[in-house]
C-alpha cells in the first residue's frame, strides 16, 4: 500500500521551508484556524475533573446523544444514540464502516475523483473498487446513468463524498434524489462521507444523503466528524450513524481495535456540538473560506490553460492543467500531474497536490486553507512559471 501522497507533498514543502526557502503551500488538508477557545476550555475542564479514564468503547452516551441531537437539528435525521458510534477521526469511521460491511471480493462503486484513502481502505477490507469516472463538464459529479451502469450483482457499497475532497463540488438535493432512485430495489449500502457539510459556498445547500428518503435512510451510513467544521483535526473525533446492525458490528471491532476515543476530547466534542455560540463561530470560518474559494478559482481561471470549476464546498480548487502536459518548463518535461507538482515546487516554490492519487491525472489540487495573501502570492508564481 502506498503512503498517503497528500502528506508526502506537505513533507517535501516543509523540508524546503526548513532550508530557509519561502514556499507557498497549497497542500494542507486542514483548516488554518485554531480550535475555538470554548472547545479547548471544555477539554481543560474535563481534564481537571479527572476525565482521564476509559469510556464505553463506542463513545460516551452523552456524546452519542449530542450527535443524535445535532443530526436531528441540522439534518432532519432521527437516530437513537445506539445507532451512533464515535470514532477516532473521520478516517477511522470510513475504515471501520468498510471493515464491518465488506467481504472478500465485494464490489464498491467509487466515483472519481476520490479522496486518496478510499481505494486503500476498500483494499484493506478485501473488496474491489469499481471506478466511475465523472466528467469535468458535470463538475466531476457522477450521473444517475453512470451509477446504474456500474451496478453489478456483486456491488455492496457506493461511496459518496459531498462536499468533495478533492473536487470542491457538492451534489444538489435533486442530484442526490436521482442517485438514490437508482439504488431503490437493491441491497447497496451508501457510505456518505459528510465531513465537509458545514463548508458550502455560493448559496449551496447541504443535504445529507440519508435524509433524501426513507429508502436512502435505511441504506446509508453517514460518516462525519469534528475535524473540518470545528478546526479540530488533531483531536481525532469522527462519528458514524446508520443501521443498528452495522453500528453494533463497528462497535465490536472498535472494542478490540482502539477502544474509546480520547475521554476528555469527547467532553469537548459535546461542547462543540451543543454550545449556542458554536454556529456563529463556524459561520465566521465558512465566510472566510468562501471569499478564498471565489478568489482562488477566479485567479486560476485567468491563467492560460488552467480550467477550474468554482468550488461549492470543502476547501479545495481542483483545476485541470493538462493543456500544459507535453511542454518542457525550464528544461523539465511535464508529462502528468506528478511532474507538474514536482517541477512547480522545485522551480517556483509552490506546493500543490498532484491529481493522480485522486484518480484524475489531468488535475492538481490546491487547498485554500491559507490566507488570501498567500493565495495571491502563490498564484502569481504559478502564472509566471507557466508563461515562461
Ligand atoms: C473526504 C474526507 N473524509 C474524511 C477525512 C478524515 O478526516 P479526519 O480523520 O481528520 O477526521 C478527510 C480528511 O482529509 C477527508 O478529506
Amino acid at each position: 500500500m502506498p503512503p498517503s501522497e497528500t502528506l508526502a507533498v506537505t513533507a517535501k514543502a516543509k523540508q524546503l521551508k526548513a532550508q530557509g526557502i519561502d514556499v507557498v503551500s497549497f497542500g494542507a488538508g486542514e483548516p488554518d484556524f485554531d480550535t475555538p477557545d470554548f472547545i479547548k476550555d471544555a477539554a481543560v475542564t474535563a481534564l481537571k475533573a479527572g476525565k482521564t479514564k476509559y469510556t464505553p468503547a463506542s463513545g460516551t452516551i452523552e456524546l452519542r446523544k449530542a450527535i443524535a441531537e445535532k443530526m436531528k437539528r441540522d439534518n432532519g435525521l432521527d437516530y437513537k444514540p445506539e445507532q451512533i458510534i464515535v470514532n477516532i477521526g473521520g478516517k477511522h469511521s470510513v475504515y471501520e464502516a468498510m471493515q464491518a460491511v465488506l467481504d472478500e471480493g465485494d464490489e464498491v462503486i467509487l466515483p472519481v475523483p476520490y479522496w486518496v484513502t478510499y481505494p486503500e481502505t476498500i483494499k484493506l477490507a478485501g473488496a474491489i473498487a469499481q471506478f466511475v469516472y465523472a466528467d469535468r463538464a458535470n463538475s466531476y459529479k457522477i450521473t444517475p446513468q453512470q451509477l446504474k451502469k456500474a451496478l453489478t450483482k456483486k456491488t455492496v457499497m457506493l461511496v459518496l463524498n459531498s462536499p468533495n475532497n478533492p473536487g470542491g463540488f457538492t451534489y444538489t438535493p435533486d442530484e442526490l434524489t436521482q442517485l438514490a432512485k437508482v439504488l431503490e430495489g437493491t441491497d447497496v449500502i451508501v457510505l456518505s462521507d459528510e465531513i465537509y457539510e458545514k463548508l458550502v459556498y455560493s448559496g449551496t445547500k447541504f443535504i445529507s444523503f440519508a435524509s433524501i428518503s426513507k429508502d436512502a435512510y435505511n441504506r446509508t451510513l453517514v460518516s462525519n466528524g469534528l475535524s473540518k467544521t470545528f478546526s479540530m483535526t488533531g483531536w481525532r473525533l469522527g462519528y458514524t450513524a446508520g443501521p443498528l446492525e452495522v453500528i453494533e458490528a463497528m462497535g465490536r471491532l472498535q472494542s478490540h481495535m482502539t477502544s474509546n476515543p480520547v475521554t476528555f476530547a469527547q467532553d469537548a466534542a459535546i461542547k462543540a456540538l451543543t454550545c449556542p455560540i458554536a454556529p456563529d463561530v463556524v459561520e465566521k470560518m465558512r465566510i472566510e473560506f468562501e471569499k478564498r474559494a471565489r478568489f482562488m478559482a477566479q485567479k486560476l481561471n485567468s491563467i492560460k490553460g488552467v480550467f477550474c470549476t468554482e468550488p461549492t464546498g470543502a476547501f479545495y480548487c481542483f483545476p485541470d492543467v493538462s493543456e500544459h502536459y507535453g511542454r518542457s518548463i525550464n528544461g523539465t518535461k511535464i508529462g502528468g500531474s506528478n511532474d507538474f507538482a514536482n517541477a512547480l515546487l522545485e522551480q517556483a516554490y509552490v506546493a500543490v497536490v498532484p491529481g493522480q492519487p485522486f484518480g484524475c491525472d489531468n488535475n492538481i489540487r490546491l487547498s485554500f486553507a491559507c490566507s488570501l495573501e498567500q493565495i495571491e502570492k502563490g498564484l502569481e508564481r504559478i502564472e509566471k512559471w507557466l508563461t515562461k
